[in-house]
C-alpha cells in the first residue's frame, strides 16, 4: 500500500503500521491527508487477518500538528462546515474500525493531532511528546470531533481548561489526565506500542470487538439502554468456538488458539 503522497502503511505480521508523513509541516493533516487516511483505513477493514493497527507520525517532531492552518485561512461557512464534517468523518471510521487503533504519538499532537488520537482506541506518548488544543488562538473550535471525545477521555474539567486556555501539555501531564496509558522514550515508542497492542491481540478477536462495540455505545446511550446492548453482545459471542476454546485452555491449564469465530 505505498501509492499514497502522504501515508505509508506497512505489515508487521498481523499489525498494520500507518504513517502520517509529511515531516516539512510536522505531519500537519490537509485535505488530500485526510482523504488518504480515509482510504487507508478502508483498505485495511477488508483485510481479514489483521489484528490491529498502530498509527503514528514520521520522524521525531511531531505525530500530528494539527489542521492545515494554510487550508484553513480560505475557508468561509460554507467550506468550514464541509471541513469539520470532512475530519470528523475520517476520525469517526478510525473509531469504528473493526480492530484495535493504537496511536503511538511521538512528537506534537495538536488539534486535529489530538483529535485524531482521540478517535483512536489507545495511546501511548514518547517523552517528547506535546498535547494541546491551539484552535481558539486561530479563532476557531477544535472541529474534528475534540470538543466531543476529549471529555469523556480526561472530564470535563480538564478537557475545558485545555480547550479554553489553547495550553500544550507534557507527555508526563497527559499521563496524569489518562489522556494517554504510558510515556516511553522515544527509541521504544514502537517496541511498547505492539507490547500493549500484543496483550489485546493475544485474546479472542470477537471478544476485543465486542467489548469495545459495548464500551464505546455505553458512552452514547442511557444506562438502561447500554446494559441491553451488553446483554445481546454477551448473548452472541456465548456457545461460540472462541469461547468453547477460551474455557477450555483454562481448564487444560493451556495457551487458548482463538479463531475468531
Ligand atoms: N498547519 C500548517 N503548517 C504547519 C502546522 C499546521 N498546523 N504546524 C506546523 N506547520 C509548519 C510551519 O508553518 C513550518 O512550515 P515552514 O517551514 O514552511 O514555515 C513547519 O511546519 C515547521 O513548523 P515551525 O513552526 O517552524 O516549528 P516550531 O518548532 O517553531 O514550532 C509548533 C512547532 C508545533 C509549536 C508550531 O509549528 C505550531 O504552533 N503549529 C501550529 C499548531 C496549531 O495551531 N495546530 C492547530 C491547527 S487547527
Amino acid at each position: 500500500m505505498t501509492d499514497f503522497e502522504y501515508l505509508s502503511i506497512t505489515k508487521h505480521e498481523e499489525i498494520a503500521i500507518v504513517t502520517i508523513d509529511r515531516q516539512k509541516k510536522l505531519n500537519a493533516l490537509n485535505t488530500l491527508l485526510l482523504k488518504e487516511l480515509e482510504q487507508g483505513f478502508a483498505r485495511l477493514s477488508e483485510d481479514d487477518e489483521l489484528q490491529g493497527v498502530i498509527l503514528t507520525g514520521q520522524g521525531d517532531r511531531a505525530f500530528v500538528a494539527g489542521a492545515d492552518i494554510e487550508e484553513l485561512a480560505d475557508l468561509d461557512m460554507q467550506t468550514g462546515r464541509r471541513a469539520s464534517e470532512q475530519g470528523q468523518r475520517v476520525f469517526s471510521l478510525i473509531e469504528k474500525f473493526p480492530r484495535p487503533v493504537l496511536a503511538a504519538i511521538n512528537g506534537y499532537a495538536l488539534g486535529g493531532g489530538c483529535e485524531l488520537a482521540l478517535a483512536c482506541h489507545l495511546r501511548i506518548a514518547s517523552t517528547n511528546a506535546k498535547f494541546g488544543f491551539p484552535e481558539v488562538s486561530l479563532g476557531i473550535i477544535p472541529g474534528f470531533g475534540g470538543t466531543v471525545r476529549l471529555s469523556r477521555v480526561v472530564g470535563l474539567g480538564r478537557a475545558v481548561e485545555m480547550v479554553l486556555t489553547g495550553d500544550m501539555i507534557s507527555a508526563d501531564r497527559a499521563e496524569s489526565f489518562g489522556l494517554v496509558s504510558s510515556v516511553v522514550d522515544l527509541n521504544d515508542l514502537m517496541k511498547e506500542s505492539k507490547k500493549l497492542l500484543g496483550r489485546i491481540t493475544r485474546h479472542s478477536p470477537l471478544a476485543i470487538q465486542k467489548a469495545r462495540q459495548s464500551l464505546y455505545f455505553a458512552c452514547n446511550a442511557r444506562m438502561i439502554e447500554a446494559l441491553n446492548r451488553e446483554t445481546d453482545l454477551f448473548g452472541q459471542l456465548s456457545g461460540g468456538e472462541d469461547v468453547k476454546e477460551g474455557v477450555s485452555a483454562f481448564l487444560e491449564k493451556r495457551k487458548p488458539i482463538f479463531k475468531g469465530e
